[in-house]
């Protein structure tokens, strides 16, 4: 009987959890993860400055492993795929720098990351930019042709 209890009570409080989290779940998961470069990327210039080259090294890892993972791909573009690719070989040369103890060369590949960070951020936005503006055509020629 206890356990019965016990069990609606669980079932109750995970129901109620779900409900709260509504909708927003999906934006959230890619906010949080998309943080979580931010967060490793912080953790990197820590390592830098602090001369660590094994907090370097694991940030930089989890930056490359992170970019691989399917809630990277916010976009299906080749463009998408191709900043991807060279973002994480920059990573990696970051972690290899870092394991070579090779500091002045882990600190200009942490500059050449950032700037790729910057330059994926950018093309993102374009990219939504363009997207509204091709669907208004697309909206607008559709709505002329039935008119014909
Ligand atoms: C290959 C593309 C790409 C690269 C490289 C990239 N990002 Fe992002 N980032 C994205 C996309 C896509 C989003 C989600 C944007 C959106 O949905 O509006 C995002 C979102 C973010 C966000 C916002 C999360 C939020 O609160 O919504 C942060 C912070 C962030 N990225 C940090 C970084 C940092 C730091 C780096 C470099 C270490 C980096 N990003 C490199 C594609 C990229």
């Amino acid at each position: 009987m206890k356990k019965i209890a016990v069990a609606t009570v669980v079932v109750f409080a995970v129901m109620a959890y779900s409900a709260l989290q509504g909708q927003s779940q999906e934006p959230n998961k890619v906010s949080v993860f998309m943080r979580l470069k931010l967060r490793h990327s912080q953790k990197v210039l820590e390592g830098l400055v602090t001369e660590d080259y094994s907090m370097i090294a694991k940030n930089a890892q989890e930056i490359s492993l992170l970019s691989l993972a399917s809630t990277w791909q916010v976009l299906e573009t080749d463009e998408y795929a191709k900043l991807s690719g060279e973002f994480r070989r920059t990573a990696d040369a970051l972690t290899k720098a870092a394991k070579e103890k090779n500091l002045d060369e882990a600190t200009l590949k942490y500059v050449d990351l950032t700037m790729k960070c910057v330059n994926c951020h950018k093309y993102v936005r374009g990219v939504r930019l363009t997207d509204a503006s091709t669907l208004d055509t697309f909206v607008t020629n559709s709505m002329t042709n039935t008119g014909r």
